[in-house]
């Protein structure tokens, strides 16, 4: 049990006496609805069996030690709960210290400090959401440590506050809200603009849900992320201009081929497309998948991966790489880059029996184009966050 692990090396940094608590928090990864969560589109997300592992317990002063088995070279570090303050610092601290900071600004005080052991088996900066998954569980501990009245969706939206706010990445709430809602078996359908969601069975008979990992790191911060969403922005004020809308998730595709004009500049409206185009694949995904039609939801995960690649520009050559290869495996059912881009994983639905040839032939391609391994790994739907001892 990885678990138990977790709660030795606690035992051995902190001590073994007090209250001393195991949870456990999601990674997740995206089916298809990419960069339509701040255009107030839908995503289709769910929760993975990997995730984050923590080990807390409070203290007596108000002091934070913070360890994470992902980081052993920084060894423990330690600050304070007070004047907990939105700032760019480089270690991953900045992720449980901002959820303190924002249970705060929400008021709810946090009023003494903790000691908290972390480990991951999410590939860091992989596109599955570690950082988020930090966060939920971090918002999780807090609620049960400290009795805070709050649901899984406040700590999806208290993840994304502190994310934006403190960790000064503008992302939407998709992230925050797969890991806090997530539910075995299922992915969410989300409307992002209203947070109505609608959990849909994954029932993938004789085929698996892979992930290929590029191994190219990503930082959201410092990626082209919140260039992406201010030129959104920008596309939705010029076109809203000429039609009455609150976000680009609120036009058809016709409504788009029309008004399109408005928008003067190519690269935004290229952007535009894409957030109007994927919002609509993804409705139509899930309906597809409803029908029990895997082939067309197939079809319109390869459809959202090109978009990406073309319009919204967010994939490059180690993800363009991987998808394109799977697409030349027989039995591949439909293959995308999955989260926010520039590196990360790509998802695939691959058929039971061509799980391996898929694994041998895109990963020897890439190797040979790319220069470096990639990793794959085939994942589980899991639940949410949750105490574990
Ligand atoms: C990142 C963000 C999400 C979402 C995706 C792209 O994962 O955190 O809010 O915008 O990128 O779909």
């Amino acid at each position: 049990m990885i678990w138990e692990e977790v709660l030795a090396k606690f035992k051995e940094l902190f001590g073994d006496e007090g209250d001393i608590r195991v949870y456990f928090a999601p990674g997740r990864v995206n089916m298809i609805g990419e960069h339509t969560d701040y255009n107030g589109g839908h995503v289709f997300p769910c929760a993975l069996t990997i995730g984050t592992y923590g080990v807390a317990r409070k203290r007596a002063d108000k002091k934070l030690r913070f360890y994470s088995l992902n980081f052993e070279q920084l060894g423990v570090l330690e600050s304070s709960i007070e004047g907990l303050k939105p700032e760019k610092e480089a270690d991953w601290t900045n992720y449980p210290k901002g959820i303190i900071w924002a249970f705060g600004e929400k008021g709810m005080q946090v009023d003494c400090g903790m000691d908290l052991v972390l480990f991951g088996n999410i590939p860091n900066g992989s596109g599955l959401s570690s950082s988020a998954s930090v966060e939920v569980l971090t918002g999780y501990i807090l609620k049960d440590m400290f009795g805070f009245d709050v649901t899984n969706q406040d700590l999806a939206l208290i993840g994304q506050f502190s994310e934006n706010k403190f960790n000064g990445v503008n992302c939407g709430i998709m992230d925050q809200f797969a890991i806090a809602m997530g539910k075995a078996g299922h992915a969410i359908f989300l409307d992002t603009a209203t947070l109505q969601y609608e959990y849909a069975p994954i029932k993938l008979e004789n085929a698996k849900i892979v992930i290929s990992c590029s191994n190219k790191k990503r930082g959201l911060g410092d990626s082209k992320y919140n260039e992406r969403r201010a030129e959104c922005e920008s596309a939705l004020a010029q076109i809203g201009e000429v039609i009455g809308i609150n976000s680009l998730g609120d036009l058809t595709e016709e409504q788009f081929e029309q008004y399109k004009s408005s928008i003067k500049d190519d690269v935004c409206q290229k952007r535009a497309k894409h957030a109007v185009y994927e919002n609509q694949r993804t409705i139509k995904a899930v309906a597809a998948l409803q029908n029990n039609d895997l082939e067309t939801f197939g079809k319109l995960m390869n459809e959202s991966h090109v978009s990406l690649r073309d319009d919204y520009e967010v994939t490059g050559v180690e993800l363009d790489t991987l998808v394109e290869e799977a697409w030349k495996v027989d039995g591949v059912i439909g293959s995308r880059m999955t989260g926010a881009g520039f590196g990360g994983c790509t998802v695939s639905i691959v058929k039971d029996d061509a799980v391996d040839r898929f694994i041998e032939q895109v990963g020897a391609a890439y190797e040979k184009k790319i220069g470096y391994a990639a990793d794959f790994y085939v994942v589980e739907i899991g639940d949410g966050p949750s105490r574990l001892a």
